[in-house]
């Protein structure tokens, strides 16, 4: 089956976007495939070059193929644009659902305006939450509605039909999640999570795509555990030991400082995401933070023995392949296992 669903196992920033970079240079699908909405930010550094994506698929900074919005992502015009400009793209090659919702300043400004979300959640306020409720309360507006704005600089059509006809032809399509299973509506630190389910069955549903279209469901996790944003983090570092073990990151909307906490704490969460995901694989992020020896190394064999070891123990505990390594932060930076 052609479909490869990618997904987040911990609380989003695991490096989703560099692994689909990756996959999608090595595979060249027919359509990359975005679900989720602007308060994601995934950051993927290629040939040098860093790019900050909120409404693209990471996948088409290493493969300027086609690029697809979910029907069910909620995206902003403006950010949208931006970021066509940015990557330099043909209308042609960046297609929006006529179903994709669409975030307004208005839903932007109720988030700054709500202390619960901005207090008590720590939200991106990047008006997602709004705007989703919006559409649940149906009165959003979709991206048919801006389709004169939209289609100066992109295409907005039936995706939909466009995913089930290359997947009819066989045809390979990523489908690129946004945050992680700890941060889902459904699944996660309930309330400290994000406005979506943001498991394999919700990318499907986001992209009206089919359970039996699906081959691999790739599960993300990074070598440690980060989280923006109140809420729950075993095993929880100081400020200082997070320095000391080089593990400062900041966030890619918002630029706060990321809680971290490291990933043997936090196995129940990481087995919990296999299992509701249904992972066939498993990639870990920054493994050359934990051992900087694997700094840049592209084959299995040149990993140092401690860290193939340490993978070793996650993939038996997890009970999942291990098939992605990363080693550092360019897209091409991976170990490719299986
Ligand atoms: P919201 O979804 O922007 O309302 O934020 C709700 C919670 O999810 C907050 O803790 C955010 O920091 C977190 N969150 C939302 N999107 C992301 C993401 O892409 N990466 C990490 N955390 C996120
Ligand atoms: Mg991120």
């Amino acid at each position: 089956m052609p479909v490869r669903l990618l997904v987040g196992a911990l609380f989003g920033d695991e490096g989703k976007g560099k692994v689909a970079a990756y996959l999608s240079f090595l595979e060249s699908p027919a359509y990359a495939v975005r679900t989720g909405a602007i308060n994601a930010g995934h950051t993927v550094f290629h040939q040098g070059k860093e790019y900050k994506l909120r409404a693209l698929p990471s996948g088409l900074v290493t493969h300027k193929g086609k690029g697809a919005v979910a029907p069910g992502a909620l995206i902003s015009v403006g950010v949208l644009k931006e970021e066509v400009e940015a990557l330099g793209l043909s209308r042609e090659q960046v297609l929006v659902d006529e179903r994709t919702g669409i975030i307004e300043e208005e839903h932007v400004e109720r988030e700054r305006r709500d202390r619960h979300l901005s207090s008590k959640i720590g939200s991106t306020l990047t008006g997602v939450g709004a705007a989703m409720s919006d559409r649940v309360m149906r009165r959003l507006r979709l991206a048919k509605d801006f389709k004169d704005a939209i289609e100066k600089f992109a295409t907005v059509t039936d995706v939909v039909s466009l995913l089930h006809d290359a997947v009819d032809s066989y045809k390979v399509v990523h489908v690129e999640g946004t945050q992680g299973f700890g941060l889902s509506l459904f699944h996660g630190t309930y309330p400290y999570v994000t406005s979506r389910d943001v498991t394999a069955g919700a990318l499907l549903s986001e992209a009206g795509l089919a359970p039996s279209d699906v081959e691999d469901v790739i599960l993300v996790t990074k070598a440690f555990v980060t989280r923006v944003g109140a809420g729950p983090l075993k095993g929880e570092l100081s400020e200082e030991e997070v320095e000391r073990r080089g593990l400062a990151e900041y966030g890619t909307v918002t630029g706060r400082p990321r809680r971290a906490a490291p990933l043997e704490e936090n196995l129940d969460l990481l087995k919990r995401a296999a299992r509701v995901n249904g992972a066939t694989k498993l990639a870990i992020t920054k493994v050359d933070v934990l051992f900087p020896k694997a700094r840049g190394v592209t084959a299995w064999s040149d990993l140092p023995e401690e860290a193939r070891l340490w993978i070793s123990d996650i993939e038996k505990e997890v009970g999942v392949p291990v098939c992605y390594v990363g080693t550092g932060p360019e897209a091409l930076e991976t170990v490719g296992v299986c």
